[in-house]
């Protein structure tokens, strides 16, 4: 469990308190923030950079949107999804990711009609019924990113892949690698299915129960088994690389090439299939060596829009999973970084000044200048303690003489030194002294 979901081992405590976050789900805590701000900021900026536009889409969609697109044996359609009771007769489920839902929206938006590709970006919870485990949740957060419409053009593919991998970059997580293959078209994919069916056929009994039962339904995912007893089979399997039809090899020389041209790091892995069915051509995957999991993943999917009913339209596209950025933020990012937004800190003495501080909060709110009080604790002690720790650069000091004189003292929280000036001028001074 990663360490900010971390829950309180005081027995006692969690003994009265019965309550918990479902299983799989979790809280995000006010120490936490400073991460899921910094991330979804870098989401942004890279999506505004190259011109994605925002699109925010229902966290309830229609059960159909996902089992027609994301393959009736795919994990997510076959266990994972969490229906929504109270629907009435419509089946609603919590969107387990978003491509599908931004393809509907497309398609119900008549999206065909504005100059083609278009960009869209996305941020929000997915929901999926797994089993919990390290960095897989049933609700996790994505930022994810679709070029749909236009040609089918490799460049966009290796756009897709840039725009997350700069914001994993600017996540500052290191040692990224790209893991990139083809899994071909609806003209060559039925010749490797069959090929890669008679390989398995014969080898069947040494196979794990989920590829024996994958090999009937859904032979591709038997490349992406993780049992160890399956491992040499794999090694020796038909090779996607060499079986697709020229199309597609070509399409992913083209898409190497751009990312040989932007110096992006990328492995080609003949081994790499997705858990969801829409996907043709392009699918990849992004790894670091800080973990054996995918940090963000996608590719491209052709055939999505027309099986929910729109003519032919391409499609490509990515997501990021943010916990899992987010458990590696938290090692990498230098905790100096974390500066707190409060800039001020109110200390007062007696009910006059505190008076004073609730007038003078309202002063600075005008002029954008973030500050904190802690009423409540009366003993000037305390506060000032509470201004240390706040991370605040000033503390505004009010006793019942200042008050009388009309003056403050404005301390500065790092090196100690302080002085007395006219209350009158504190929001200009303090301006000053925080540019
Ligand atoms: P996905 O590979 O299922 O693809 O998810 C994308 C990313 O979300 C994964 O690489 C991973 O970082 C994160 N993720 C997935 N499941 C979990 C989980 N249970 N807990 C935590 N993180 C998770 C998609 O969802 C596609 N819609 C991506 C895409 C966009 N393809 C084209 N466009």
């Amino acid at each position: 469990m990663p360490k900010q979901f971390k829950k309180s081992t005081d027995k006692n405590k969690r003994q009265k308190f019965a309550f918990k976050s479902p299983k799989g789900m979790h809280d995000i805590l006010p120490d936490d923030q400073f991460y899921w701000e910094r991330l979804s900021k870098y989401g942004k900026d890279v999506a505004e950079f190259y011109g994605y536009h925002k699109i925010e889409t229902p966290i309830l969609e229609d059960a159909e949107v996902f089992l027609k697109t994301l393959g009736e044996e795919s994990d997510v359609v076959e266990k994972e999804m969490f229906f929504v009771k109270g629907g009435g007769k419509d089946k609603y489920v919590l969107r387990p990711e978003g491509t599908a839902p931004v393809a509907r929206a497309f398609i119900e938006y008549g999206m065909s009609h504005r100059p083609q590709p278009v960009k869209l970006w996305y941020s929000g919870p997915m929901f999926r019924k797994e089993q919990p485990q390290a960095g897989r949740f049933r609700q996790f957060h994505q930022i994810g990113f679709e070029i749909i419409g236009g040609s089918i053009d490799p460049i966009y593919d290796a756009q897709i892949i840039l725009a997350s991998f700069h914001i994993l970059e600017q996540a500052k997580i290191k040692n990224l690698v790209i893991n990139v293959n083809s899994i071909g078209c609806r003209i060559c994919r039925p010749h490797y299915r069959k090929k890669l069916i008679e390989y398995y056929k014969k080898n069947e009994r040494d196979l794990c129960v989920d590829c024996k039962r994958r090999l009937k339904t859904n032979p591709l995912r038997l490349l992406d088994c993780k049992n160890a007893n399956c491992a040499p089979l794999k090694v020796k399997a038909p090779s996607l690389l060499d079986n697709i039809c020229v199309s597609c090899s070509s399409h992913l020389k083209l898409v190497l090439e751009y990312l040989d041209e932007l110096s992006l790091p990328y492995v080609l892995n003949p081994h790499l299939v997705r858990g969801l069915d829409y996907y043709s051509k392009t699918v990849f995957e992004i790894f670091t060596d800080q973990s054996p999991l995918a940090l963000a993943s996608g590719g491209r999917y052709d055939y999505l829009l027309e099986t929910m009913g729109s003519r032919p339209t391409p499609g490509t596209g990515s997501a990021i999973g943010m916990e899992r950025v987010i458990e590696l933020m938290r090692a990498t990012h230098n905790a100096s970084a974390k500066s707190s937004k409060e800039k001020v800190f109110f200390v007062y003495l007696g009910d006059l000044a505190k008076k004073k501080v609730l007038k003078l909060i309202e002063e600075f709110r005008r002029t954008n200048i973030i500050t904190q009080e802690s009423f409540g604790k009366d003993l000037i002690k305390r506060q000032m303690m509470l201004a240390d720790k706040s991370g605040a650069q000033l503390a505004l000091i009010l006793g019942q003489r200042e008050v009388f004189e009309e003056t403050i003292i404005i301390r500065d929280l790092k090196s100690g030194v302080q002085e007395t000036i006219p209350i009158t001028k504190v929001v200009d001074v303090v301006k000053k002294r925080l540019q």
